[in-house]
């Protein structure tokens, strides 16, 4: 199998390593990629929004199976665009991927096929949803429906914060159409896992439940990020409630989507908090989670690129559910100082070639400058995950690892997966 992996991150780094030790894959291309996954396949400088180029990429390259990572141009309808010309690709039509890119449809979706989430109101005008913001207890939760980059959620402390974010959405237009419809959701308290199952639109095999960590600083403090480090499995999500999950949330999901003529194919991400009621889900995404992905494909031992083409094809009933080596794996983002906001780009990285055998190193914001010297170039840089068999060692050996690595103004989380050890 020729395979092709879209996007450039550290999700898509992890993706373009896992796929190359499947003895099916000959070839793996990366579009555009970076200069982690050019260490293991073959980059071609596409940008992730040139559907057009990317599907003359794919025929030009003979691709056997293409994977998409980011959730834009699955929203641009990437795979109807494939589909139509013949080309195999695992991810959702732009009709599937709706479940991610309008919270709205997602949250309609998810009533009907009674799955257990967060109750909400859809509102589209700033005077209705402010009125009825007044009368919801503290705190509430305000999403913009549509795709937002992760700044589409808002957890609104008192009223005035309610109406003043509402405001800036919808009357300002801080995030563009994007908050055109709003929910108002209750408030749910409890640990948020990632549960995230790949899936032909019949059956759903779930893949190793995930946490990971928003927030730019220790204790979920500072502004919320792309995902600063996670860990992989989640010892609370035992197997007879990741059982549960998929009896009561992932299949009726998809059972309920085909019954409405939508096949979903490719991956369905399930952002869930764990209530003292059970499992509730807070969004769906549509696509693999980052870095969640640098957390779970480590303790893969099944054949990815199997599973995907099955995916892909309709065929996941022949496939065997995932097999997955004992352990924990604890994965931590390093980033630009500033991150999120601004921050500087071309510091000189050292120590990632030296990382030990033990580590894995998956790029992000990385480039080489014209001499050949690895430099930053983004806000997440790399993250370092660490397999080990317990998340006391995985810690331990990942952020030993990380003190080897510098940059200048790197910033990181010294808190990944410690919940799992002091408790
Ligand atoms: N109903 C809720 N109760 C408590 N926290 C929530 C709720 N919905 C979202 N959040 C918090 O806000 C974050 C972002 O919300 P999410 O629905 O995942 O949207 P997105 O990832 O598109 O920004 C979540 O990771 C979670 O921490
Ligand atoms: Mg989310």
């Amino acid at each position: 199998m020729r395979v092709l992996v879209i996007g450039g991150g550290g999700r898509e780094h992890a993706l373009a390593w896992k796929l190359s030790q499947s003895p099916q894959v000959s070839d793996v291309f990366i579009a555009p990629g970076n200069p982690g996954t050019a260490e293991i396949g073959t980059n071609i400088p596409v940008p992730v929004e040139d559907i057009d180029r990317l599907v003359n990429t794919a025929e030009h390259h003979r691709i056997d199976l293409t994977v998409v990572g980011p959730e834009a141009p699955l929203a641009a309808g990437i795979v109807d665009r494939f589909q139509a010309r013949g080309l195999t690709i695992a991810g959702p039509t732009q009709a599937a991927s709706q479940i991610e890119s309008s919270k709205v449809w997602a949250k309609a979706i998810m009533n009907r096929a009674g799955v257990p989430t967060a109750r909400a109101e859809r509102y589209d005008t700033f005077e209705a949803a402010a009125d009825a913001a007044l009368d919801m207890p503290l705190p509430i939760v305000i999403k913009a429906s549509g795709l937002a980059a992760g700044k589409g959620v808002v957890i609104a402390q008192t009223h005035q914060d309610a109406v003043d974010s509402l405001r800036d959405m919808m009357v300002e237009r801080s995030l563009g159409d994007a908050a055109d419809e709003v929910l108002l959701e209750d408030y749910l308290v409890g640990l948020e896992v990632s549960i995230i199952g790949i899936t032909d639109g019949t059956t759903i095999l779930p893949l190793l439940p995930s946490c990971d960590y928003k927030r730019a600083l220790d204790g979920d403090n500072g502004p919320n990020t792309g995902g600063m480090g996670a860990y992989c499995p989640v010892p609370s999500v035992d197997p007879e409630l990741m059982v549960e999950i998929t009896r009561t949330i992932l299949q009726p999901t998809i059972d309920h989507l085909r019954e409405q003529g939508i096949e979903y194919r490719g991956v369905l991400y399930a952002g869930m908090i764990l209530t003292p009621d059970g499992p509730r889900v807070m969004e769906f995404n549509c696509r693999f989670g980052d870095p969640e992905t640098q957390v779970i494909l480590p303790l893969l031992e099944s054949d990815l690129a199997e599973l995907l083409y099955a995916s892909a094809t309709g065929t996941l009933a022949d496939v065997d559910q995932p097999s997955w080596r004992n352990g924990a794996a604890v994965g931590v983002v390093l980033a630009s100082g500033g991150y999120p906001g601004d921050y500087r780009k071309g510091m000189q990285i050292q120590g990632l070639a030296d990382l030990s055998g033990d580590l894995l190193a998956f790029h992000a914001g990385t480039d080489k400058d014209s001499d050949g010297t690895l430099v930053t170039s983004g806000g997440r840089v790399v993250t370092i995950t660490a397999v080990e068999d317990s998340f006391a060692s995985a810690r331990e050996t990942v952020y030993r690892g990380i003190s080897g690595v510098s940059f200048r103004d790197c910033q990181y989380r010294t808190d990944i997966a410690a919940r799992e050890v002091l408790s």
